[in-house]
């Protein structure tokens, strides 16, 4: 292989927030033609390093080489620099709703410009399609973004800036919101480029990801490298989990705390998830049991799980309670950025406008010491981590915004949780301990519905998984039941 050259090279870079010290002292070298994985925990500085490099934020110190050039890591014209070198997908979604899919993708592309700063629309729009139809997305160049699914979003952002033609190209969490189908189109994308001589720095909470695309894996830990540009077959998931925690991981088993004599929380009858759906859903939730709602990407898992929330109306059917009224419902939404919080606000009022009716006196005035006192348990429940309540959540790392968005899930005291991808960016620390903390909802006597595509996650906390497919049930599995059963029946629908 000719990878012998770097092609970047970060040298001693340091970056502080308030008291946070995102960076202390990083060396991070990427070379000609290699996919470079960088993974670590929430927090431990990954989207900081790389905003770094992509002058998406200035560091404190340091010095940056591409190719042949050097810069101050600190220089003001850094981004503008290297903008023909480097595309940076950030973490955070960062399309524009109310523009079309093709302006979205060409907004920072200097190509579609004529003479005098006009835009041709004729051409952007062909070049769109064009676009769109090699990575096998079907929908219109017209349309606009603010109508798409996640997943779509998603892709549109990683196709806009692999489509710049720069050497260097930074994915953060690029598959988030994506399908296996979409991952798979993804990544052949990603290694003919990278067998072209692009490289990659690919940051993954995902460690099968990491060794299905990358060459070299770089382990940060609390704003440090641990383990530098390490070939990634000298590495297993076990080594790079421990080097990410430094200490040894433990992986939880499930609980039971259900009865089948329990009470029924919620009750779902006759449902028709979708109009797609060619059969009625009967479902229950009751005290106590953690269902998950398990099934290929587009199989209704989702739309059950909303219709359940009382976020989305059914085709038709009802969603009740044998004790009448409805309970309370705590919900962890699928897409944080979208639906899941309001990045400059801080992480009291993210937290607090889950509950603002309890929390809210006669006259709508908000009562601020039970508020404080509330958020404040919620955040230690959650392990939020925050250097204050009023910290906007736009700083947060990825994972303790996913904390934050739990937290307002339990604003109102809910007597069901539905959570939708709950530990999506969450690292493998974290995520132990959100289970804990459903485990622990549950112990309590809440229903916890959980939408997850990770089996491992799955087998980790449901009692029950029901299978879903074209939109109706067809499978289900209860009590003790090992992963390899749930990979088959699993496989039995996909
Ligand atoms: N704009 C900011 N203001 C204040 N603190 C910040 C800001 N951006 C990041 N931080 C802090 O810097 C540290 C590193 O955050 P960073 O986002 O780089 O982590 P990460 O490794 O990308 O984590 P994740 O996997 O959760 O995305 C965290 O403690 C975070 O809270
Ligand atoms: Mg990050």
């Amino acid at each position: 292989m000719e990878n012998s050259h770097p092609i970047v090279e970060m040298r001693n870079i340091t970056k502080t927030f308030g008291s946070t010290r995102a960076l202390r002292g990083v060396d991070f070298t990427v070379m000609r033609g290699e996919v470079h994985a960088l993974v670590g925990r929430n927090g431990a500085g990954k989207s900081t390093l790389v905003s770094a490099l992509s002058g998406f934020t200035s560091a404190d110190t340091g010095a940056i080489r591409i190719s042949d050039t050097r810069f101050e890591a600190t220089g003001q014209n850094y981004a503008a620099l290297i903008r023909d070198d480097i595309a940076h997908v950030q973490q955070t979604p960062r399309l524009f709703d109310h523009l079309t899919v093709a302006e979205n993708l060409f907004i920072e592309n200097p190509l579609i410009r004529k003479k005098f700063g006009v835009i041709s629309h004729k051409s952007m729009l062909a070049r769109a399609t064009a676009l769109l139809n090699e990575w096998n997305i079907d929908i219109r160049a017209n349309a606009h973004a603010g109508e798409l699914d996640a997943g779509t979003r998603q892709l549109l952002e990683i196709i806009k800036a692999l489509s710049r033609g720069v050497p260097v190209m930074i994915l953060d969490e690029p598959t988030a919101a994506l399908s296996n189908a979409e991952k798979r189109v993804l990544f052949e994308h990603v290694k003919t480029l990278k067998n072209a001589g692009i490289s990659f720095v690919y940051i993954s909470h995902h460690l099968d990801e990491v060794f299905e695309v990358a060459d070299i894996v770089t382990i940060m830990r609390d704003g440090q490298v641990v383990k530098a540009r390490e070939p990634v077959g000298t590495l297993d998931v076990e080594t790079i989990a421990n080097l990410m925690m430094g200490e040894e991981t433990v992986r939880s088993a499930r609980e039971d705390h259900t009865d089948k004599s329990a009470p029924i929380l919620l009750q779902a009858k006759g449902l028709r998830v979708n109009k797609f759906a060619t059969a009625d859903i009967d479902f229950e939730v009751r005290r106590g049991e953690i269902v998950a709602l398990a099934g290929p990407v587009g199989s209704g898992k989702e739309d059950l799980a909303m219709i359940l929330a009382g976020q989305k109306k059914p085709q038709s059917g009802q969603v009740t309670s044998p004790r009448g009224t409805l309970p309370t419902i705590g919900f962890v939404p699928t897409d944080r950025h979208a639906s899941g919080y309001v990045g400059i606000l801080g992480v009291r009022e993210n937290v607090s406008v889950g509950g603002l009716d309890i929390l809210s006196g006669p006259l709508g005035f908000i009562k601020g010491r039970k508020e404080a006192d509330l958020v404040a348990q919620l955040a230690r429940l959650t392990n939020v981590i925050s250097s204050s309540l009023e910290q906007p959540v736009s700083q947060l790392s990825g994972g303790n915004q996913q904390k934050v968005v739990f937290a307002r899930s339990l604003c109102r005291s809910p007597d069901v949780i539905v959570a939708l991808s709950p530990t999506r960016g969450v690292d493998v620390g974290a995520k132990e301990q959100l289970y804990a903390l459903l485990r622990d909802l549950a112990s309590k006597g809440l229903g916890v519905v959980v939408v997850s595509d990770e089996e491992d996650e799955i087998e980790q906390l449901a009692n029950r998984v029901t299978i879903v497919f074209g939109g109706k049930i067809v499978d289900e599995l209860v009590g003790d039941y090992s992963i390899k059963d749930l990979i088959l029946h699993m496989e039995g629908v996909a």
